[in-house]
């Protein structure tokens, strides 16, 4: 057994004020100077509204004022501004994917499909719901959607960019520190566009390098595992329901036959390593037995509208066996 992973144990956070990356950071400086700059403004003209209303009318040099605070002023502190915003954005990471890894995600309603180029194999190894990266290296996000306009915001690593179908657009992502940061589709896309979440799993490169390895890997094997005939049981579910008419789960059968439909197996989210994955679907709940056996059982009631109809005619066993086995997908 490989040690527990320590990002699992740190506080997710969905945050534009606590920025955990280079370009976040810059963002968050942009918006206090905005606020302060703009707080202080306001405080100066309710203080001379006061003044004008309390004193007695006295002659005033109008015009000296019209020119001085109603144009000198904002033409000097917007210049400021200007400058000031062109030199430090200068310093934002570049939306390139040259020297950066490339990740590939695809937002659908209501989840997002994420696929990894593995260096080993050459091959995309496809993932959902959660983005792993590196920390301390840009990660350029490759951008498209298979359905309606979407938008992908993880607040504490840098501003939004949209997805747009039939478009490629990207977004550079870089974390500085381990972590969990929460991110959430930001365009309205329909029923359950606030169910649309996803996690950026930042991790240090070795261990990085160790789970990409592991997710090229085809699913876990039942075989050995203590309680194996639960999970065979399980197993058998999962195929008798047809779940990978939608699912892929690379090598669950043992024929190539069952793999055959994998092609097509693109309208849910890759299930093939689901038991590692922190939430189920998109970011709505914590991932276990419990929670996976809930989804599977009924999802409409968890997510109306979600693609995925209910299991109604599996027993209670049978439904804890499916759970299991997609737990132990690790
Ligand atoms: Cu996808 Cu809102």
């Amino acid at each position: 057994m490989s040690a527990p992973m320590p990002v699992e144990s740190i506080a997710t956070a969905q945050s534009v004020l606590h920025p955990a990356g280079p370009d976040a950071s810059i963002i968050a400086d942009f918006a206090w100077v905005l606020f302060g700059g703009g707080a202080l403004i306001f405080i100066g003209v309710m203080a001379l509204l006061v003044l004008a209303v309390r004193r007695r009318p006295e002659p005033v040099n109008a015009r000296r004022w019209i020119v001085g605070a109603g144009f000198a002023f904002p033409v000097v502190v917007l210049s400021i501004l200007l400058v000031w915003s062109t030199w430090r954005s200068a310093e934002l990471t570049p939306q390139t994917s040259k020297g950066a890894i490339t990740v590939g995600v695809t937002a659908k309603m209501w989840w997002w499909e994420v696929r990894y180029h593995d260096p080993a194999s050459g091959r995309q190894i496809a993932s959902a719901n959660e983005i792993r990266i590196p920390v301390g290296r840009p990660v350029y996000i490759g951008l498209t959607s298979s359905d309606v306009i979407h938008s992908l915001w993880i607040p504490a690593l840098n501003g939004k960019m949209d997805t747009v179908p039939g478009r490629v657009t990207g977004l550079t992502l870089r974390a500085d520190k381990p972590g969990v940061y929460r991110g959430q589709c930001a365009e309205y896309c329909g029923e359950q566009h606030a169910r649309m979440a996803l996690h950026v799993v930042a991790m240090p490169q070795d261990e990085f390098d160790r789970w990409l390895a592991k997710e090229a890997q085809p699913a876990a094997s039942t075989a050995g595992a203590p309680n194996e005939q639960l999970l065979e049981r399980g197993r058998a579910a999962f195929l008798q329901q047809r779940c990978q008419a939608c699912h892929t789960v690379r090598g669950i059968g043992d024929t190539g036959g069952v793999e055959a439909l994998a092609e097509n197996a693109l309208l849910g989210p890759d299930l093939t390593h689901i038991g590692s994955r922190l939430h189920i679907a998109a970011g709505t709940l914590r991932n276990h037995r419990g929670t996976l056996a809930g989804w599977v059982a009924d999802p409409q009631a968890i997510k109306p509208g979600a693609r995925m109809p209910a299991a109604a005619d599996l027993d209670g066993e049978t439904l804890h066996a499916l759970a299991a086995y997609l737990e132990h997908l690790k």
